[in-house]
Formats: C-alpha cells, structure tokens, sequence
C-alpha cells in the first residue's frame, strides 16, 4: 500500500479529464489487495476515475459502466494486479457482494456504490466520495451530466480497527 498521503483530503476537480488524471495518479500507486469504496451520485465521476486509475494501473480496458455485468476483470497489461470492477448498485447486501467471491488479495477492487456494504471485505480501505456541487437539485438535465463541471473529491482512508494503516 504506497499510495501518496498527500491524496488524502478534499479538493475540486473542474473537468472529465482532470478527474481521470486524479484516478490515474492513485492507480500508479495501487497494488493487489488494495480496495477502493466510490460514493457519489448518478455521473459524478466513479466510472471516469476508475477509467484513469485503470490506465495508472495498468491493464486493459475499456473500463465502462457495468450495466450487465455486476463486476468486470480487467488484466494487467505490464505484470502488476489485475482491477476487479464493481458496480454494487443493485446488489442487496454484503452477502450478495460476497457472494461474488472477488479475490482480493490478488487484485485492486474498486466498488462503485459499494458505500455500507462493502467494508466488510477487508481491514481497511480507500475511501473516495465524489460530489456534484450545488445546482445538483436531482432535476438536472441529462445532457447536462457530460458538460465539464466540477465535481468535489473527498478521500479518507477507511478501516475497522482503530489502527489503520
Ligand atoms: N469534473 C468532472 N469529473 C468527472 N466527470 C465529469 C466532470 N465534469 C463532467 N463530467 C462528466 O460526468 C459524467 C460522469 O459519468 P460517470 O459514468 O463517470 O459517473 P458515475 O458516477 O460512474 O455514474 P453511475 O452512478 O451512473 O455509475 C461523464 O459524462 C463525465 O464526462
Ligand atoms: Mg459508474
């Protein structure tokens, strides 16, 4: 687990691009047995950081939203971890999200929507919660959710003990 501290904390990211590049930054660091719990709203941007930390990490894509399929593997394509991709949106339970039998000593496992459900996985985790700022009434447009628009970026390290690591 080498991940820079200095990604701790909250900060604005304005663009698609710039959120990829977040992701990215954390993916160059990431290593098998790291688990990433994303929290946001419909298009704040779990789906694009995934798409630059799988590019930092390293394997192959394309990394999409997992419409039909509740968790995609996306290989190495440089001999580090693969990235096991989850969209927990319609799974009940952490039962069902153990049911998936990710392995997760072997690999970086991000969960979108995995938020109350997937902390039972493993000691301690990344914590990313993404946020559309305000204008975010629920009524927004859906051609609007592509424009460029700042999102907030809120990463903690989680963890059951209260030691973490
Ligand atoms: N600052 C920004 N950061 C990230 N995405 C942005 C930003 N500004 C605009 N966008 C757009 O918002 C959308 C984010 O979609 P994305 O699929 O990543 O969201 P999501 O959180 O995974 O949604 P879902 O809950 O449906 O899985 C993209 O169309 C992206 O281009
Ligand atoms: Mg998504």
């Amino acid at each position: 687990m080498s991940v820079d501290l200095a990604l701790l904390g909250r900060r604005e990211i304005e663009t698609s691009d710039a959120m990829e590049q977040l992701g990215f930054r954390i993916g160059e660091r990431l290593e098998a047995g790291d688990l990433l719990i994303l929290t946001g709203p419909l298009g704040a941007g779990k789906t694009t950081f995934t798409r630059g930390l799988a590019e930092g990490l390293g394997v192959r894509g394309p990394v999409q939203s997992p419409t039909f399929v509740i968790a995609r593997t996306h290989p190495s394509l440089v001999g580090r971890a693969p990235l096991v991709h989850v969209d927990a949106y319609r799974l009940g339970s952490g039962a069902e999200l153990d049911d998936l039998d990710l392995d997760l000593a072997r690999s970086v496992v991000v969960i979108e929507w995995g938020r109350g459900m997937a902390e039972e996985l493993a000691e301690t985790w990344w914590d990313i919660e993404l946020e559309r700022p305000v204008g975010g009434d629920g009524d927004l447009d859906p051609s609007e959710l592509d424009a460029d628009a700042p999102r907030h970026v809120t990463i903690t390290r989680g963890g059951r003990s209260a030691i973490t690591g």
